[in-house]
Protein backbone atom coordinates (compact mmCIF):
# COMPACT_ATOMS: atom_id res chain seq x y z
CA UNK A 1 0.00 0.00 0.00
CA UNK A 2 1.33 3.25 -0.91
CA UNK A 3 1.80 5.74 2.13
CA UNK A 4 0.39 9.34 1.88
CA UNK A 5 0.96 11.48 4.47
CA UNK A 6 -1.68 14.26 6.04
CA UNK A 7 -0.49 16.95 8.30
CA UNK A 8 -3.05 20.06 8.76
CA UNK A 9 -1.49 23.37 8.14
CA UNK A 10 -4.29 26.01 10.32
CA UNK A 11 -6.93 25.07 12.71
CA UNK A 12 -9.63 25.35 10.25
CA UNK A 13 -8.01 24.89 6.60
CA UNK A 14 -5.78 23.52 4.29
CA UNK A 15 -3.37 20.42 4.52
CA UNK A 16 0.11 19.62 3.24
CA UNK A 17 0.02 16.46 1.84
CA UNK A 18 2.97 13.94 0.91
CA UNK A 19 3.57 11.39 -1.28
CA UNK A 20 5.68 10.74 -4.60
CA UNK A 21 4.37 11.61 -8.21
CA UNK A 22 4.46 8.36 -9.46
CA UNK A 23 1.94 7.08 -6.80
CA UNK A 24 -0.64 9.94 -7.30
CA UNK A 25 -3.26 7.13 -8.98
CA UNK A 26 -2.15 3.84 -6.73
CA UNK A 27 -5.21 2.34 -5.82
CA UNK A 28 -7.00 3.80 -2.65
CA UNK A 29 -4.79 6.84 -2.86
CA UNK A 30 -7.87 9.24 -5.57
CA UNK A 31 -10.42 8.16 -2.92
CA UNK A 32 -8.30 9.00 0.59
CA UNK A 33 -7.22 12.77 -1.66
CA UNK A 34 -11.34 13.56 -1.82
CA UNK A 35 -11.84 12.61 1.32
CA UNK A 36 -8.88 14.90 2.62
CA UNK A 37 -10.33 17.65 0.06
CA UNK A 38 -13.63 17.26 1.90
CA UNK A 39 -12.01 17.44 5.36
CA UNK A 40 -9.20 19.83 4.80
CA UNK A 41 -10.81 21.82 1.65
CA UNK A 42 -7.07 22.81 0.54
CA UNK A 43 -4.54 20.15 0.00
CA UNK A 44 -0.77 21.36 -1.13
CA UNK A 45 1.72 18.29 -2.60
CA UNK A 46 4.60 20.20 -1.99
CA UNK A 47 7.07 20.28 -4.86
CA UNK A 48 5.53 16.63 -6.01
CA UNK A 49 6.46 17.86 -9.78
CA UNK A 50 4.05 15.99 -11.21
CA UNK A 51 4.88 15.94 -15.17
CA UNK A 52 1.15 17.07 -17.55
CA UNK A 53 0.40 13.38 -17.79
CA UNK A 54 0.22 12.76 -14.08
CA UNK A 55 -1.44 15.88 -13.58
CA UNK A 56 -3.99 14.74 -16.26
CA UNK A 57 -3.93 11.14 -14.77
CA UNK A 58 -4.62 12.11 -11.09
CA UNK A 59 -7.25 14.47 -12.17
CA UNK A 60 -9.35 12.08 -14.16
CA UNK A 61 -9.65 9.92 -11.02
CA UNK A 62 -10.85 12.70 -8.54
CA UNK A 63 -13.49 13.73 -11.05
CA UNK A 64 -14.67 14.83 -15.10
CA UNK A 65 -12.59 17.87 -16.20
CA UNK A 66 -14.09 20.40 -17.50
CA UNK A 67 -13.57 21.16 -21.38
CA UNK A 68 -10.93 23.75 -21.90
CA UNK A 69 -12.13 26.13 -24.62
CA UNK A 70 -9.40 28.88 -24.52
CA UNK A 71 -6.34 29.30 -22.86
CA UNK A 72 -5.34 32.38 -20.16
CA UNK A 73 -2.50 33.63 -22.60
CA UNK A 74 -4.50 33.25 -25.60
CA UNK A 75 -2.31 30.38 -27.02
CA UNK A 76 -4.49 27.37 -28.31
CA UNK A 77 -5.90 24.96 -25.58
CA UNK A 78 -3.35 22.09 -24.63
CA UNK A 79 -4.70 18.36 -26.23
CA UNK A 80 -4.38 17.31 -23.07
CA UNK A 81 -7.09 19.32 -21.77
CA UNK A 82 -4.47 21.63 -19.60
CA UNK A 83 -5.34 25.54 -19.02
CA UNK A 84 -2.74 28.06 -19.07
CA UNK A 85 -2.55 30.79 -16.63
CA UNK A 86 0.35 33.50 -17.32
CA UNK A 87 -0.05 37.29 -18.32
CA UNK A 88 2.57 37.04 -21.06
CA UNK A 89 0.12 37.41 -23.97
CA UNK A 90 -1.90 40.99 -24.19
CA UNK A 91 -5.50 39.93 -24.98
CA UNK A 92 -8.17 42.14 -23.24
CA UNK A 93 -10.42 39.49 -22.38
CA UNK A 94 -8.19 37.14 -21.15
CA UNK A 95 -5.87 39.79 -19.30
CA UNK A 96 -8.99 41.10 -17.30
CA UNK A 97 -9.68 37.22 -16.45
CA UNK A 98 -6.58 36.79 -14.88
CA UNK A 99 -6.38 40.64 -13.05
CA UNK A 100 -10.25 39.84 -11.63
CA UNK A 101 -8.88 36.71 -10.11
CA UNK A 102 -7.01 39.17 -7.41
CA UNK A 103 -9.99 39.50 -6.03
CA UNK A 104 -11.43 37.41 -3.84
CA UNK A 105 -14.20 34.72 -5.34
CA UNK A 106 -15.50 31.30 -6.06
CA UNK A 107 -15.66 29.64 -9.74
CA UNK A 108 -18.36 29.30 -11.25
CA UNK A 109 -20.62 31.39 -10.26
CA UNK A 110 -22.77 32.01 -13.21
CA UNK A 111 -23.79 28.27 -13.25
CA UNK A 112 -26.27 26.25 -11.32
CA UNK A 113 -23.57 24.16 -10.80
CA UNK A 114 -20.23 25.55 -9.78
CA UNK A 115 -17.04 23.14 -9.97
CA UNK A 116 -16.37 20.52 -7.80
CA UNK A 117 -12.79 21.37 -7.52
CA UNK A 118 -9.66 22.80 -9.11
CA UNK A 119 -6.19 21.65 -9.38
CA UNK A 120 -3.18 24.50 -9.81
CA UNK A 121 0.02 23.14 -11.02
CA UNK A 122 3.12 25.73 -10.55
CA UNK A 123 5.26 25.15 -13.64
CA UNK A 124 7.29 28.32 -12.99
CA UNK A 125 7.17 30.37 -9.46
CA UNK A 126 7.12 34.01 -9.64
CA UNK A 127 9.73 35.58 -8.79
CA UNK A 128 7.75 38.10 -6.33
CA UNK A 129 4.26 38.08 -5.88
CA UNK A 130 1.59 35.32 -7.43
CA UNK A 131 0.52 33.52 -4.19
CA UNK A 132 -3.04 32.01 -4.11
CA UNK A 133 -4.99 32.77 -1.06
CA UNK A 134 -8.21 30.72 0.15
CA UNK A 135 -10.80 31.39 2.72
CA UNK A 136 -13.16 28.86 4.31
CA UNK A 137 -16.46 29.93 3.91
CA UNK A 138 -17.96 26.32 5.79
CA UNK A 139 -15.77 27.73 8.67
CA UNK A 140 -16.62 31.14 8.54
CA UNK A 141 -20.46 30.44 8.24
CA UNK A 142 -20.14 28.23 11.24
CA UNK A 143 -18.38 30.41 13.20
CA UNK A 144 -21.21 33.67 12.48
CA UNK A 145 -23.59 34.52 15.21
CA UNK A 146 -26.89 31.78 14.85
CA UNK A 147 -29.25 35.55 15.11
CA UNK A 148 -26.64 36.51 11.79
CA UNK A 149 -27.55 33.24 9.99
CA UNK A 150 -30.77 33.43 10.68
CA UNK A 151 -31.17 36.82 9.37
CA UNK A 152 -29.31 35.74 6.04
CA UNK A 153 -31.25 32.52 5.54
CA UNK A 154 -33.29 33.59 2.81
CA UNK A 155 -31.46 36.55 1.36
CA UNK A 156 -31.13 36.15 -2.28
CA UNK A 157 -27.80 37.74 -4.07
CA UNK A 158 -27.53 38.68 -7.36
CA UNK A 159 -24.23 37.68 -9.21
CA UNK A 160 -22.38 38.96 -12.69
CA UNK A 161 -19.27 39.55 -14.60
CA UNK A 162 -20.11 43.02 -14.56
CA UNK A 163 -19.26 43.25 -10.66
CA UNK A 164 -15.87 42.42 -11.35
CA UNK A 165 -15.22 44.38 -14.14
CA UNK A 166 -16.57 47.46 -12.02
CA UNK A 167 -13.72 46.77 -9.45
CA UNK A 168 -11.19 47.09 -12.66
CA UNK A 169 -12.29 49.92 -14.23
CA UNK A 170 -12.97 53.53 -12.63
CA UNK A 171 -15.39 54.22 -16.00
CA UNK A 172 -16.48 51.09 -17.81
CA UNK A 173 -17.89 52.03 -21.29
CA UNK A 174 -21.03 50.38 -22.91
CA UNK A 175 -18.53 48.25 -24.65
CA UNK A 176 -17.18 46.85 -21.29
CA UNK A 177 -20.75 46.39 -20.06
CA UNK A 178 -21.87 44.31 -23.29
CA UNK A 179 -18.93 42.52 -23.32
CA UNK A 180 -19.07 41.44 -19.66
CA UNK A 181 -23.09 40.49 -20.07
CA UNK A 182 -22.18 38.17 -23.25
CA UNK A 183 -20.03 36.05 -20.75
CA UNK A 184 -21.85 36.40 -17.48
CA UNK A 185 -25.12 38.19 -17.29
CA UNK A 186 -26.57 38.82 -14.19
CA UNK A 187 -27.14 35.53 -12.08
CA UNK A 188 -29.75 35.26 -9.36
CA UNK A 189 -28.41 32.88 -6.44
CA UNK A 190 -30.02 32.32 -2.82
CA UNK A 191 -27.07 33.49 -0.71
CA UNK A 192 -26.71 30.98 2.14
CA UNK A 193 -25.59 27.48 -0.02
CA UNK A 194 -26.54 24.41 2.19
CA UNK A 195 -24.70 21.70 0.89
CA UNK A 196 -25.11 17.64 0.87
CA UNK A 197 -22.82 17.18 3.53
CA UNK A 198 -24.67 19.23 5.85
CA UNK A 199 -22.00 21.94 5.22
CA UNK A 200 -23.16 25.53 4.48
CA UNK A 201 -20.93 28.06 2.45
CA UNK A 202 -22.21 31.62 1.27
CA UNK A 203 -22.53 33.12 -2.68
CA UNK A 204 -20.49 35.59 -2.32
CA UNK A 205 -17.12 37.46 -3.43
CA UNK A 206 -15.86 39.36 -6.44
CA UNK A 207 -19.14 38.43 -9.17
CA UNK A 208 -21.40 38.74 -6.24
CA UNK A 209 -23.41 42.43 -7.06
CA UNK A 210 -26.44 42.83 -5.23
CA UNK A 211 -28.85 41.44 -2.35
CA UNK A 212 -32.31 40.92 -4.13
CA UNK A 213 -34.89 43.22 -2.40
CA UNK A 214 -32.48 45.61 -0.58
CA UNK A 215 -31.81 49.25 -1.52
CA UNK A 216 -27.97 49.17 -3.09
CA UNK A 217 -25.65 50.58 -0.34
CA UNK A 218 -27.98 48.13 1.87
CA UNK A 219 -26.99 45.52 -0.33
CA UNK A 220 -23.62 46.48 -0.40
CA UNK A 221 -22.71 46.60 2.85
CA UNK A 222 -24.04 43.11 3.61
CA UNK A 223 -21.73 41.39 1.20
CA UNK A 224 -18.74 43.91 2.10
CA UNK A 225 -19.60 42.43 5.67
CA UNK A 226 -19.73 38.83 5.13
CA UNK A 227 -16.40 39.28 2.52
CA UNK A 228 -14.91 40.59 5.42
CA UNK A 229 -15.91 38.23 8.02
CA UNK A 230 -14.88 35.50 6.17
CA UNK A 231 -11.45 36.25 5.07
CA UNK A 232 -10.36 36.63 8.29
CA UNK A 233 -6.96 35.97 9.20
CA UNK A 234 -7.86 32.51 11.06
CA UNK A 235 -10.37 31.21 8.15
CA UNK A 236 -7.66 31.95 5.61
CA UNK A 237 -4.43 29.99 4.22
CA UNK A 238 -1.94 31.83 2.09
CA UNK A 239 -0.05 29.76 -0.45
CA UNK A 240 3.47 30.89 -1.78
CA UNK A 241 3.75 28.89 -4.49
CA UNK A 242 7.62 27.07 -5.52
CA UNK A 243 8.29 25.22 -9.02
CA UNK A 244 6.06 21.54 -8.87
CA UNK A 245 3.65 22.52 -6.17
CA UNK A 246 0.20 20.99 -6.77
CA UNK A 247 -2.56 22.57 -5.00
CA UNK A 248 -6.39 20.99 -5.18
CA UNK A 249 -8.76 23.06 -4.16
CA UNK A 250 -12.65 22.08 -2.76
CA UNK A 251 -14.66 25.00 -4.87
CA UNK A 252 -17.67 25.09 -3.32
CA UNK A 253 -16.12 25.38 0.15
CA UNK A 254 -14.05 28.34 -0.51
CA UNK A 255 -13.64 31.87 -2.16
CA UNK A 256 -10.03 32.04 -3.61
CA UNK A 257 -7.96 34.41 -5.28
CA UNK A 258 -4.49 35.39 -6.86
CA UNK A 259 -2.22 38.38 -5.09
CA UNK A 260 -0.59 40.69 -8.01
CA UNK A 261 2.31 39.72 -9.73
CA UNK A 262 3.53 41.49 -13.18
CA UNK A 263 4.39 39.89 -16.50
CA UNK A 264 7.81 39.50 -15.86
CA UNK A 265 7.49 37.50 -12.76
CA UNK A 266 7.22 34.54 -14.67
CA UNK A 267 4.63 32.95 -12.92
CA UNK A 268 3.22 30.37 -15.21
CA UNK A 269 0.51 28.01 -13.84
CA UNK A 270 -1.44 24.36 -15.60
CA UNK A 271 -4.79 24.45 -14.15
CA UNK A 272 -7.86 21.61 -14.58
CA UNK A 273 -11.28 21.90 -13.48
CA UNK A 274 -13.33 19.36 -12.02
CA UNK A 275 -16.88 19.36 -13.15
CA UNK A 276 -19.46 20.48 -9.97
CA UNK A 277 -21.60 17.94 -8.33
CA UNK A 278 -23.24 20.14 -6.01
CA UNK A 279 -26.40 22.37 -7.49
CA UNK A 280 -27.26 25.64 -6.03
CA UNK A 281 -30.65 24.91 -4.58
CA UNK A 282 -32.78 27.30 -6.35
FE1 LIG B 1 -10.67 31.39 -9.67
Amino acid sequence: MTALTIEGITLLIGANVHIAADDVINEGIPSQILQALGTYSVLVFPRIHLNDEQFIALSNHLGEKEAVKATADGSAPSDKGVYRISLDKDDKTQLEYVKGNDFWHMDGTSYKVPGKATLLKCESAPSEGGDTGFASLFAAYDALPPQRKQQLENMRVRHCLAAVGRKLYEQPTEDDYRRWDAVFPSTEHPLVWKQRDGRTSLLIGATADSIVGLPEDEGTAILQELLEWCTQERFTYRHHWQKGDLVIFNNPGLLHRSYPYNDAAGRVMHRTTLKGTEAIAH
